[in-house]
């Protein structure tokens, strides 16, 4: 589902309501070069606050939209990072752990998202694939440099369904599908010729016929627990909003930038 972008109003207790207190906040060392004090933070201020109501001021400081749905927001997010983002927006950094409890990170690309989880596909017999089974909790980190924004998610993580990674499967050019044979991923590679021979040899086993999906290589699926969203906002004072699940409902509250 995609949501248009949507300016949240969110109450924060006033810190003051005298224009020269707020100038005082802002020491004129962190204001950019060349801006005199008195009207950035002017700016900052009725930017920021739009009324005060029932004791507390309205603002539009935090720019993220809470939602119920913290699923409905990452697709709004990630919509815009299609539109905007020059790289890749399904692009996200996996972290896992070992059964030591040794982390790593690396990139993946986020094939599916709903309300059953994050779903990525890589070979099983790989580094991260070995955590998983042994560990199997992940963290995905989505960075857009383009909006200044970055998503967190954490949760337990499970195998796909073989029919849906068939279905997946059978999506993917052949010759990535021969890859995903020939590949036997993060384990020691002697040279390149010995993975360009086994793209040869598959190639050949294969022929014209259509190339089923190795059963090393399937998708996972983090079902997350927590989500947080993050956006840039002036003097890193960032707007962070963490969604906790609890059961079938969302909590969310903001964090200290
Ligand atoms: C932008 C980007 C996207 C990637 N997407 C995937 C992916 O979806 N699945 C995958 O197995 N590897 C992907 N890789 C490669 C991984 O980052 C990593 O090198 C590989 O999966 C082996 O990781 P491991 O040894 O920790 O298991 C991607 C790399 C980059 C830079």
């Amino acid at each position: 589902m995609q949501l248009k972008a949507q300016k949240s109003i969110r109450y924060v207790t006033p810190v003051t309501s005298n224009l020269e207190d707020i100038r005082h906040t802002f020491p004129s060392d962190n204001l950019p070069a060349g801006k005199s004090k008195a009207p950035y933070c002017r700016q900052l201020l009725y930017k920021n606050a739009i009324c005060q109501k029932n004791g507390r001021w309205i603002t539009s400081l935090m720019s993220i939209p809470e939602l119920n749905d913290p699923l409905a927001l990452f697709h709004n997010w990630l919509h815009e990072a299609e539109e905007k983002e020059v790289g890749d927006p399904t692009a996200a950094c996996l972290a896992t752990a070992s059964i030591d409890a040794i982390p790593s990170a690396r990139m993946v690309l986020l094939k599916n998202a709903d309300s059953s989880g994050f779903v990525f596909y890589t070979n099983l017999e790989s580094r991260k694939g070995d955590d998983l089974s042994n560990n199997p909790q992940a963290a995905l980190c989505f960075h857009w440099e383009s909006l200044h924004r970055q998503v967190r998610i954490e949760g337990s993580v499970a195998l796909v369904p073989g029919g849906e990674a068939d279905q997946y499967f059978s999506t993917r050019p052949k010759a990535v599908q021969i890859g995903a044979w020939a590949s036997t991923q993060s384990k020691p590679l002697k040279n390149r010729s010995h993975l360009d021979q086994r793209v040869v040899e598959y190639t050949a086993k294969f022929g014209k016929s259509t190339v089923p999906r190795p059963t090393h290589w399937s998708g996972y699926r983090v079902a997350p627990e927590r989500i947080e969203f993050w956006q840039q906002e002036d003097f890193r004072l960032h707007d962070r909003v963490l969604y906790v699940r609890d059961g079938s409902i969302w909590h969310h509250k903001s964090l200290f930038p």
